[in-house]
């Protein structure tokens, strides 16, 4: 594992390096980095084993929800995806149960402070940021606390271009570039107070918000009103093999490679192609690592086609219809085997395929992050809920659903709105429609003139490309943002590229036959290596399908407005230029699968709740003998009573029963109890403990 030192998007910053150990190795990493994507930099990817079966534990979700991934600091167990290396940092592995510290002193117990907020939003992501802002605009006193050390939530590992429209969710812009707009706007905000490194911990039935401050001050706020903006979590799925270290999230892999700059694979296999598994797929290639391939258990990909066709163009094989068997490796992944499935999701026997990877990323989508929305509505408090955590969507979906519930918190409280929250709430459904299926299109092209060329054939809502056009020239059919671009031709396009920059698809073409009919120039974006491109260069030309051949760069320019996409102009002969949609510098390299099939564990062998490692077998014996009951199943196998709380096994458990034949209305809910992030007691008291001395 290395550090990536240029990526074609992110800027990299410097960073101190500093010294730690880890089981006694001396080692080195950056200073802030979380601990976690330290021991990644150097190549170590088990941090210790299973108290129940010595199995080897890893980081799964990087996102402080699983508890996976402790280590053990200077005596004091912490989950390594959440906290910041310091130089001389003595690292251990946690194996087992962590013991107790050796010292046994008497603490001194702090007062927790009550502090009054007329708001309270917990999760600084697109949801919380955009909700902050309004508030804030409008003289709204409001606290917004994140546990993570920046703002943005997963806007800052989103290195692609934002759908949507600019007025409502700055379509056109990265991920990356609007958690910067949006967290400076709030941070110049003076009513909003900013709590970074904070995480909610529990809502009380008083009204009370217990929040561990800046990882070391237990406070309590009693807001007015309070809006949840907690995101979401990634779904895991059963298979032999899915706790070795080295299968984990979509999410977590765009942790480690977009967010701490570490190069976290050489070799990856994406389960799942819906959006997230297809970004993911193009963030590894954009930071040099090869993606073996993706599988996607339906006939057609559930993510947008303009996302598809990227990984495609690069050669990426989409084997839909197919589904994972095993995570093969001793101890990590070192391959996956891969199955066709039948209508009926079973895999179809002999259809088996290994492949070589050294992680899978599981990209089967999200479960919202709302334990504290229910438990505060339960309680009676005045809460609204935005983003993922009301309902998985894109993150534009997420800025703008924040803006809606910002205002009808703006009314409750008695100021006056003038949006009209019926056309946002109808604009916000289109916002997180499930995408439709692509539609045939013909693309006509007149041998004259310079024009743009769509290749974006689906009805997605997305429209920065007629806002950019200098001519007015782009609209939409009937002006509707979920319908497909045109160009209306009533002006003469000036070639100026701005619809080919913009485009999130990357599905904007130019075309221009003004000075050669049969060679036409032909205008392509370009976002895969930092250094730029130059006239004379060879690049190779592809169709959505298949390479076009190799040809040499007649021109290449940025724009100022759009300076991470190189547009890249090449001369091709007509009958090419009809095919052509993008390009690429190197040919592709396809990964034959490997003659090795063999499944490591049984079905029912396999692991359903990582942290008390309890298998599917155990838990279908239960449910054959009549328990319909969490807490029961709870009590008798200690699933979901492990660190993270069931947060990961509860969808998991729901399916098992489903495949029992057991409809979700005959299953009796585990009880939630307020707690819903694992902290040493003493945090309650504030008490002075070693964590703090981290
Ligand atoms: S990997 Fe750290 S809590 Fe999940």
């Amino acid at each position: 594992m290395e550090d990536i030192t240029k990526h074609p998007i992110l800027d990299i910053p410097e960073r101190k390096k500093v010294k730690f150990s880890f089981d006694g190795k001396n080692l080195t990493g950056f200073e802030g980095m979380v601990i976690s994507s330290a021991l990644f930099l150097n190549k170590i990817k088990i941090f210790g084993h299973h108290v129940k079966d010595n199995s080897p534990q890893g980081i799964f979700c990087a996102n402080g929800q699983c508890a996976q991934c402790n280590v053990i600091v200077n005596n004091i167990p912490v989950k390594a995806c959440m906290t910041p290396l310091k130089g001389g940092m003595i690292i251990e592995s946690c194996n087992g149960l962590p013991e107790l510290p050796p010292e046994d002193n008497a603490v001194s117990v702090g007062d927790s402070k009550i502090l009054d907020t007329e708001v309270l939003v917990i999760g600084a992501g697109p949801a919380g940021l955009s909700a902050t802002k309004i508030l804030g605009e409008n003289n709204i006193e409001v606290i917004l606390i994140d546990d993570k050390a920046e703002l943005g939530g997963k806007l800052v590992l989103q290195t692609h271009k934002f759908f949507g429209s600019q007025k409502d969710v700055y379509a056109g812009k990265r991920g990356i570039v609007i958690a910067k707009i949006l967290g400076n706007s709030v941070k110049a905000i003076l009513n909003v107070q900013v709590w970074l490194n904070s995480v909610c911990l529990a809502v009380f039935s008083d009204g009370l918000v217990g929040i561990l401050k800046e990882n070391k001050e237990y406070a309590l706020i009693k807001p007015k009103y309070l809006l949840i903006a907690t995101g979401a979590r990634e779904k895991m799925l059963v298979f032999s093999g899915n706790t070795l270290p080295g299968v984990y999230g979509a999410g977590a892999f765009q942790t480690l490679v977009n967010r701490d700059l570490i190069k976290a694979a050489d070799k990856i296999f994406i389960v799942g192609g819906g959006n997230v598994g297809l970004i993911a797929g193009y963030h590894a290639i954009q930071a040099n690592i090869e993606v073996v391939g993706l599988i996607e258990a339906l006939p057609l990909c559930g993510g947008y086609k303009v996302h598809e066709d990227k990984l495609k163009r690069l050669g990426v094989p989409i084997y839909t219809s197919h589904t994972i068997i095993s995570a093969n490796g001793k101890k990590s992944v070192e391959s996956i085997t891969i199955a066709q499935i039948d209508k009926n999701f079973n895999a179809i026997s002999g259809t088996e395929k290994t492949f070589a990877c050294d992680t899978i990323l599981i990209a089967v989508g999200l479960n919202p992050v709302d334990e504290f929305y229910h438990k505060a509505k339960e309680f009676g408090f005045k809460v609204w809920v935005a983003g993922d955590a009301q309902e998985i969507a894109e993150a534009s979906a997420a800025i703008f659903t924040g803006k809606i519930e910002a205002y009808k918190i703006l009314k409750e409280i008695g100021i006056s709105v003038s949006e009209n929250l019926n056309e946002m709430e109808e604009f916000a459904e289109l916002m997180k429609a499930k995408p439709p299926q692509p539609i045939e299109t013909e693309i006509k092209f007149k041998e004259e003139g310079v024009y743009p060329v769509f290749y974006c054939n689906q009805e997605i809502p997305c429209n920065p490309c007629t806002t950019v056009c200098e001519q007015e020239q782009i609209e939409t059919i009937d002006d509707l943002i979920t319908q497909l671009p045109y160009f209306k031709g009533e002006k003469d396009c000036i070639g100026c590229g701005k619809c080919v920059a913009v485009c999130p698809g990357l599905a904007v073409i130019l075309i221009d036959y003004r000075k050669d009919k049969n060679n036409p120039l032909v205008t392509f974006p370009f976002e895969l290596t930092e250094e730029k491109l130059e006239k004379g260069q060879k690049i190779i030309v592809v169709s959505n399908e298949k390479e076009l051949g190799i040809f040499e760069i007649h021109r290449s320019r940025i724009l100022k407005e759009f300076p991470k996409t190189q547009l890249i102009s090449v001369k091709l002969p007509s009958k090419i230029a009809k095919k052509a949609v993008a390009i690429k510098l190197f040919q592709t390299k396809f990964n034959e699968s490997i003659d090795f099939y063999q499944k490591s564990l049984t079905d029912d062998n396999t692991i359903v709740c990582r942290c008390e490692r309890v298998s599917v077998g155990e838990i279908r014996e239960w449910i054959r003998s009549g328990v319909r009951d969490f807490n029961e199943l709870k009590a008798l196998t200690k699933v979901g009573m492990g660190a993270c709380g069931g947060k990961t096994c509860t969808p998991l458990i729901e399916r098992i029963f489903r495949e029992e034949g057991i409809s979700i209305d005959e299953i009796i809910p585990g009880t939630k109890r307020p707690l819903f992030i694992e902290v040493p007691m003493g945090v309650f008291a504030n008490t002075k403990n070693k964590k703090e001395e981290l």
